[in-house]
């Protein structure tokens, strides 16, 4: 069964292929793609260029690592991501570095850095699910995150492997077929709840 988008408009196939799978395969994620994934996350848009986005990222081919971020997340999410070949912590500086002014756009910044990351392990055929499942007090205190730092997300990427290896509601979940709000829904134009003049009212089977 394919979890791919099915967009009612064209889109950009590597938007389209991508997912968030619960079953991962144990396959190791290489250092080499690792660092790919890390350098698109790097030249991500942010305001003022503040870059304001900080990852703590193991490979699960180094344990030790891998279970000290495996244990910052929530039960629910361990039980899953344990097999993702990469776990990484989405953190925030929370204020700007020239003027120590409040930044309330960090967690949108970290939200564009995962998005490139996320387009491009999907370009080498890797799977990224996010999480906010996450003990950010856990985080802080393993990792040492400093004050004005906040532990928002983690990340988990890796190679898929048939839903099969799933049971319960993780299968139900993998095999859900995803919906998604009409573009009317959210794409305002004159007043709040109005759809933008350029959207249709209805698109056919919405
Ligand atoms: C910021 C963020 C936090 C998320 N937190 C969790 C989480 O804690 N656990 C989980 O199973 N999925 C989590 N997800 C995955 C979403 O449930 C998933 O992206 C959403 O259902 C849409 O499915 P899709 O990514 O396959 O299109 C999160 C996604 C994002 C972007």
């Amino acid at each position: 069964m394919s979890k791919h988008a099915r967009p009612d408009r064209p889109i950009h196939d590597l938007l389209a292929r991508r997912w968030s799978p619960y079953a991962f395969d144990d396959r190791p994620v290489s250092a080499e793609d690792a660092l790919s994934l890390f350098e698109a996350a790097r030249w991500a848009a942010s305001s003022y260029n503040e870059q304001p986005w900080r990852f703590i990222a193991a490979l699960r081919t180094d344990a030790a690592a891998f279970d000290k971020v495996l244990s910052c997340l929530v039960e629910a999410n361990r039980q899953w991501a344990q097999h993702a070949g990469l776990l990484a912590l989405g953190v925030i500086r929370t204020t700007f570095s020239r003027n120590d002014k409040p930044n309330r756009v960090a967690l949108h910044d970290l939200g564009l850095a995962a998005a490139n990351l996320t387009f491009e392990a999907t370009a080498r055929g890797l799977y990224v699910h996010q999480m906010a499942g996450i003990d950010p007090d856990a985080a802080r205190r393993l990792f040492h995150v400093p004050e004005g730092h906040e532990v928002a997300t983690a990340i988990a990427v890796g190679y898929r492997t048939p839903d099969s290896r799933l049971s319960g509601e993780l299968r139900e979940r993998e095999t859900t077929p995803r919906a998604r709000k009409a573009l009317r829904e959210f794409v305002f134009g004159d007043d709040w709840n109005e759809p933008a003049a350029f959207v249709p009212a209805r698109v056919s089977g919405t």
